[in-house]
C-alpha cells in the first residue's frame, strides 16, 4: 500500500517510523515532512494546509491511505476534502474536529453528554467576562481558569490564581491576540488533580482506548515556566489506576461514542482526551483530535501490533476486529528544544551526535529539525524527542537520557526530570 502522512512534527516522525514496520506499507509519503522524516519515507514540499493540493497529489501518486497528524488541516476539512474525492483517510472530518477547534462546542458536547468536566461558561464580549471573574473570586475560589475558544496553538489557556491576570489575559483574548481564537472566551472552575493523556481510536461504532502516558507541558524542571507544546512523556501513566481508567471508559469514551452517534458527527481516527484526576474521579480538560505530541512517541514505541493495520480498520469501521498488544516495558520521550522556546530561539545551528544517540538505544524523532547545506540543523522550537523503553520506569528514563547527552547543538535545552510522577509513585 502507499500511505501518505500529513505533518512535520514529532508526531508524524513516530507515525511513519512505525507504519514503516507494517508488511503492508510498500511505500510512505510525508507531506512536508522533516530532516527526520527523510529517513523512513519520501518527504513531499506540500504544505498540511494546502488541502487540494494534497488530495491532487494522493490521486496521482495512486495513495490508498492517508494519516492527518495536526489539529488545524482536521478543521479546516481534509477529510471532507478526501472523502468527497473518493480518498481514505484517518481523521474526523471538520464538523467533528470542532470538538478540538472550538473549546465551546467541546464544552457543550460534554454538559449534553453527560461527561464530567470542570463547570464553564462562554463570554463573547469582555464586560461580562470581567463580571463573571470577579464574582467568581469574591466568593472564594482559589483560581479559575480562561480558555480562548478556537485553535491557539496550545497558548490560548491561562490558569489564574487572581481576578486581575483573568482579566487581562480575557482583555487580550478580546485585544485580538490570538486572533479569531479570542473572539469568544470560555471561563472554568480549576480542577485540581495530575493530569493524564489518554488516547483512543475510534471508528463510529466501537471506541479502544490506547496505552495511557503523562506529558509534561511546563518548559523547565520540576514543572516551572511558561506551558509548551510539551517537554516529555512517558508510557504507562500510573495515575491512571485500573479503577480510574475503568471510570474513563464508562464516564467518557462509552459516553463519547454515544454522544457522537447522536450528534451524528463523522469520527474515525484517535480521540485524545486530557484528563484531570482529581479527588472526585477523572474530569476531562479538553478533547484533541489527532494524536498528543510528545505523548504519541512514547506511546508508539510500545505499540506491538501493525498500527497500518488498526488505523485501516478504524477508518473502514471494523475497529471491533482490531487486536492491540503492547510492550510491558515503559517508554519515555524526553524532548530536546532550541534555547529560549518558547520564546524566541535561534535557528540554524548544526545538530551533532544523533548516529551516537540511536546505538545506545533510542529512537530520535524529529520535530523542527531542517537540512542546511547537507547538514541537520534545529528549524523549530521543540526539535527532537529522544525516545527509549527499558525494563523499569527507572531504566527507561536512562535509556532515553542516555540518547539525549549524545546529542548537541548549540543553546540547545531540555528538562531534566521526565517521568518524576511516575518514579514518585513507585517509591511510595
Ligand atoms: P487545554 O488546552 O484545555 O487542555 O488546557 C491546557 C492546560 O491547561 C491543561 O493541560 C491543564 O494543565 C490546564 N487546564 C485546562 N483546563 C483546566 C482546568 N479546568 N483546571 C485546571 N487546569 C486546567
Ligand atoms: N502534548 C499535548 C498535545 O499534543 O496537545
Amino acid at each position: 500500500m502507499k500511505i501518505l502522512v500529513v505533518g512535520n512534527g514529532g508526531r508524524e516522525h513516530v507515525l511513519c517510523w512505525k507504519l514503516k514496520q507494517s508488511r503492508h506499507a510498500d511505500k510512505i509519503y510525508c507531506a512536508p515532512g522533516n530532516a527526520g522524516i527523510a529517513d523512513v519515507a519520501e518527504c513531499v514540499a506540500i504544505n498540511a494546509d494546502e488541502l487540494d493540493k494534497l488530495a491532487d497529489f494522493a490521486l496521482v501518486n495512486g495513495v490508498d491511505f492517508t494519516v492527518v497528524g495536526p489539529e488545524a488541516p482536521l478543521c479546516a476539512g481534509l477529510v471532507d476534502v478526501f472523502n468527497q474525492r473518493g480518498l481514505k483517510a484517518f481523521g474526523p472530518d471538520s464538523m467533528s474536529a470542532q470538538l478540538e477547534g472550538s473549546k465551546d462546542f467541546a464544552k457543550q458536547f460534554m454538559l449534553r453528554h453527560r461527561i464530567p468536566t470542570a463547570a464553564a461558561a462562554s463570554f463573547s464580549s469582555v464586560a461580562p467576562a470581567i463580571s463573571y471573574i470577579k464574582a467568581e473570586f469574591d466568593r472564594g475560589v482559589k483560581g479559575i481558569v480562561v480558555k480562548a475558544d478556537g485553535l491557539a496553538a496550545g497558548k490560548g489557556v491561562f490558569v489564574a490564581e487572581n481576578a486581575s491576570s483573568a482579566i487581562d489575559f480575557v482583555e487580550s483574548c478580546f485585544a485580538g491576540t490570538f486572533g479569531h481564537a479570542g473572539s469568544k472566551v470560555l471561563i472554568e472552575e480549576c480542577l485540581y488533580g495530575e493530569e493524564a493523556s489518554i488516547l483512543a481510536l475510534v471508528d463510529g461504532k466501537t471506541i479502544v482506548p490506547l496505552a495511557t502516558s503523562q506529558d509534561h507541558k511546563r518548559a523547565f524542571d520540576n514543572d516551572r515556566g511558561p506551558n509548551t507544546g510539551g517537554m516529555g512523556a512517558y508510557s504507562p501513566a500510573p495515575v491512571v489506576s485500573d479503577k480510574v481508567m475503568q471510570q474513563i471508559k464508562e464516564e467518557v469514551l462509552d459516553r463519547f461514542l454515544v454522544g457522537i452517534k447522536e450528534d451524528k458527527l463523522y469520527f474515525r481516527g484517535v480521540l485524545f482526551v486530557g484528563v484531570m484526576v482529581t479527588e472526585n474521579g477523572p474530569k476531562v480538560l479538553e478533547f484533541n483530535v489527532r494524536f498528543g505530541d510528545p505523548e504519541v512517541q512514547a506511546v508508539m514505541c510500545r505499540l506491538e501490533s501493525d498500527l497500518l493495520d488498526v488505523m485501516l480498520k478504524t477508518v473502514d469501521g471494523r475497529l471491533n476486529e482490531a487486536e492491540l498488544s503492547w510492550s510491558d516495558e515503559p517508554a519515555v520521550c524526553v524532548v530536546m528544544a532550541s534555547g529560549g522556546y518558547p520564546g524566541n530561539y535561534e535557528k540554524g545551528y548544526e545538530i551533532s551526535g544523533l548516529a551516537d544517540a540511536a546505538t545506545n538505544g533510542a529512537v530520535v524523532f524529529h520535530a523542527g529539525s531542517a537540512f542546511k547545506n547537507g547538514r541537520i540543523v534545529n528549524s523549530g522550537g521543540r526539535v527532537l524527542g529522544v525516545t527509549a523503553r527499558g525494563g523499569t520506569i527507572q531504566q527507561a528514563i536512562a535509556n532515553a537520557y542516555r540518547g539525549v547527552d549524545a546529542i548537541h547543538w548549540q543553546n540547545c535545552f531540555c528538562r531534566r526530570d521526565i517521568g518524576f510522577r511516575a518514579l514518585a509513585r513507585e517509591h511510595n
